[in-house]
């Protein structure tokens, strides 16, 4: 179970369409992220690969947050346009891309302004971040990250005002390609600390429905982590 601390609630206000059950409404809070020690970037490149045998042993929190901080987690105060800089480029710095977690405990979005997880469905989703199509994987994964988009982000940028934005195709294409940063950062940070990731499809209906997500948020893809399972062998 992770540990919850306790906040004002006026600082919960989510951008997703679910809420959690009351019980289960305090975010959790990430430590800052630590990300001293691990292999140097050439290592990491040569390393990096897809690893789908993944054990079942939980990452700690502080390996949680360094991971989502690589993922897309604030780097600079002041990024292009007005907002935030994030480790993740995206079109017109529009941040489009969130990030759900889903681990044992429920299903959580990550808050990078504020670096914490904000609940969101208080049950174990990680089934449906693998789909039904993936075959010979034991889901065992201790975190799936899901990526959905948020359209609305696009078409009312706070960042930099083009046509693109608004249209169908170029919103596609901008919201895959910013999938594709983040994901190659989880795969980049994985390689670096000796962890096992694999980008994958993903029940899309079904986890949009238990997101509850509004008709212009979309789930795009998912993406396991955890340790390699010949590391976790007799011991998940
Ligand atoms: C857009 C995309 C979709 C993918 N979907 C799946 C998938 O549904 N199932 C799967 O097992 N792997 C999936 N993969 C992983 C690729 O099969 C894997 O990256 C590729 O075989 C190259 O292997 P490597 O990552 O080890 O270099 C996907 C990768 C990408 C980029």
């Amino acid at each position: 179970m992770l540990q919850r601390v306790r906040r004002s609630p006026s600082r919960g206000k989510t951008t997703h369409g679910g809420s959690a059950s009351s019980a289960d409404t305090a975010p959790i809070e990430l430590p800052t992220p630590k990300l001293s020690v691990g292999k140097s970037l050439p290592e990491s490149l040569r390393r990096r690969e897809t690893v789908r045998a993944i054990g079942g042993r939980k990452l700690p929190l502080q390996v949680l947050s360094n991971l989502l901080w690589a993922a897309c987690g604030v780097n600079r105060p002041k990024g292009p346009f007005g907002a935030l800089g994030i480790t993740a480029a995206s079109a017109s710095n529009s941040q489009e891309i969130d990030l759900f977690v889903a681990i044992e405990d429920g299903v959580y979005l990550f808050d990078a302004r504020q670096h914490r997880l904000l609940p969101v469905v208080a049950s174990d989703l990680r089934t449906m971040a693998i789909g039904p199509r993936q075959k010979n994987v034991v889901m065992k994964a201790p975190a799936q990250l899901i990526y959905v988009v948020d359209i609305d982000r696009l078409v009312h940028t706070s960042g930099f005002q083009e046509p693109g934005l608004r249209d169908p195709e170029v919103q596609k294409s901008y919201y895959f390609v910013d999938t594709g940063l983040i994901a190659g950062n989880v795969y980049l940070f994985a390689a670096s600390q000796g962890l096992a990731a694999w980008f994958h499809n993903c029940d899309r209906v079904g986890l949009g429905k238990k997101l509850k997500l509004r008709s212009d948020q979309r789930v795009l893809f998912a993406q396991s982590v955890g340790y390699p399972a010949a590391r976790t062998a007799g011991r998940a």
